[in-house]
């Protein structure tokens, strides 16, 4: 499978040193050498505790936060933090936060509709409101919303927003960062057969980030496990779930499984 996304040792460091005979005092590596590949059509799935430095690499590769070191190359063409419109637009994000991430001020037609004013190659030939419905009805939402601010949504209706927003620009690569974890199971369900079917049928390669291994099962083609900065097991998804190589990532397979056990719902049966 040849790659469309290649991350080559990414290095993030935070921080400037307080006290300059001790350089590395106050300063945190967030990401310490990761290297990972997504291919055509491919869900990659990153996961890893609160902290590992897996929004970091993210927004490394949208181009929102700029490595300390490493490379990051998109169909072969290395990438730097300034990026040409056209690759801008093929790589979106979907944040963790999707309130902060939408202007507070603009209605969803116009939050949906933005991006075409910058990228008039994607915009829709016909009636805008009707493209913006279409988009809206993939992602389980209706006209009911048009007209409303984020405000006026809840968290799940913000994230769907968001990914609404992002699937309008076409992109070729779709960073998604935690997208359906505020989601009730049915419409995560439904997103996720919208991500796998786009994915199929579009040409859509998938950076998801999640906690959630059960989602990881569902849409993943390989995972990526990381901890403290780095990828400490990549694998295809039979592979991680059956037989992981990582004492960490069988410890975060065990805490998954207490979860799962803790819910009540599933004590009863
Ligand atoms: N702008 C920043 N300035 C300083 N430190 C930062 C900054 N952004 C992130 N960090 C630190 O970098 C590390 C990695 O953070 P990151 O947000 O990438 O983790 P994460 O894996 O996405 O965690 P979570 O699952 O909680 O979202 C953390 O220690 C965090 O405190
Ligand atoms: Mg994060």
């Amino acid at each position: 499978m040849t790659s469309l996304l290649q991350v080559n040792d990414l290095r993030v460091t935070f921080g400037r040193p307080r006290r300059p005979w001790r350089p590395r005092a106050g300063r945190v590596e967030a990401v310490a050498g990761v290297d990972l590949t997504v291919g055509r059509r491919e869900t990659l799935a990153l996961v890893g505790e609160s902290g590992s430095g897996k929004t970091t690499v993210a927004r490394c590769v949208v181009g929102l936060a700029r490595p300390t070191a490493g490379g990051i190359r998109f169909d072969g063409t290395p990438l730097a933090t300034r990026r040409p419109p056209a690759l801008r637009r093929s790589i979106q994000m979907v944040f963790q936060d999707p309130r902060s991430s939408l202007n507070p001020r603009m209605p969803v037609r116009r939050i949906i509709a933005e991006g075409w004013g910058v990228h008039p190659e994607v915009a829709p030939d016909g009636h805008r409101t009707k493209a913006v419905l279409a988009l809206l009805d993939q992602v389980g939402l209706d006209a009911t919303v048009l007209d409303r601010r984020p405000a006026e949504l809840s968290g799940g209706q913000c994230q769907r927003v968001s990914l609404a927003r992002a699937l309008a620009l076409r992109p070729r690569l779709l960073v998604c960062d935690e997208a359906v974890s505020a989601l009730d199971v049915s419409v995560q369900a439904q997103v996720l057969r919208l991500l796998a079917d786009l994915r199929d049928r579009h040409d859509l390669s998938i950076l998801f980030i999640t906690h959630d291994l059960g989602v990881v099962r569902q849409i993943a083609d390989r995972v990526a496990v990381m901890r403290r900065g780095e990828i400490v097991e990549t694998a295809g998804v039979d592979e991680v779930f059956e037989a992981p190589k990582h004492a960490y990532t069988q410890e975060l397979l065990d805490a998954a499984l207490d979860i799962e056990v803790a819910d009540p719902a599933e004590v009863d049966r």
